[in-house]
């Protein structure tokens, strides 16, 4: 049972169709495939407090929500997360995989919505035990194909439109170099870009 990935808190990220998702659900193959215990959670969301916070922040109703509502229902959303799913988890030796976490809120809240990269970072470390995983991979895609693989109804994040999703990856990109984490273009086909995160994560220095 034990494998490199035990205990591992691996996170995707990146602007909306950047094909995270999906390529979550390649990675988590891969990982099983290798013997892991594999646990993926979406976030926000995968608790049932987590996903009503989830409803209230996509439904395209609520015009009127702040950058700082944002950033105070995405965190807890996560922190329920983390205490009810992640945190079990890792102490039981899964390896937990992510499809977004701390980043989103950095490039989309932090930077595209004005309230600060620095300022996001503090509250997350004042209210979840742990902010960081171990690694995180941004897919990193411009904003044209990105819009292309966007689906037909858009909820309220979605909707932002061109100028902001652009700012959410600079975001994303400005996070990559405070942090230093691994980014890599995710414009190719869905077998290539699986294929780099699986090397990505493989090289890990866990
Ligand atoms: P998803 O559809 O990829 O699960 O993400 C939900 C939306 O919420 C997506 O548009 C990105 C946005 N989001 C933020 O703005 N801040 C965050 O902290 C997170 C996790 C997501």
């Amino acid at each position: 049972m034990s494998n490199k990935f035990a205990g591992k808190f691996i996170v995707l990220d990146g602007p909306d169709g950047c094909g995270k998702t999906t390529q979550c659900g390649m990675l988590r193959d891969f990982l099983a495939d290798k013997g892991a215990q594999v646990k993926s959670f979406r976030d926000p969301g995968t608790t049932v407090i987590g996903e009503r916070i989830r409803d209230i922040l996509l439904s395209n109703e609520h015009t009127a929500m702040t950058t700082p509502t944002e950033v105070l229902l995405y965190m807890a959303a996560r922190v329920q997360l983390w205490h009810e799913k992640i945190a079990p988890a890792l102490a039981a030796g899964k390896t937990v995989l992510l499809d977004r976490w701390l980043s989103s809120t950095c490039a989309y809240q932090g930077y595209a919505g004005g309230f600060g990269i620095e300022k996001v970072i503090e509250i997350a470390e004042d209210s979840l035990p742990r902010p960081w995983p171990d690694l995180t991979v941004i897919l990193d895609v411009d904003t044209e194909t990105a819009a292309g693989r966007m689906p037909g109804k858009l909820d309220r994040m979605e909707q932002k439109g061109r100028v902001y999703h652009n700012a959410v990856r600079q975001g994303y990109l400005e996070l990559a170099k405070m942090r230093n984490l691994a980014v890599l273009d995710a414009s190719a086909d869905m077998a290539a870009v699986s294929q780099k995160i699986i090397e990505i994560v493989e090289e890990a220095d866990f």
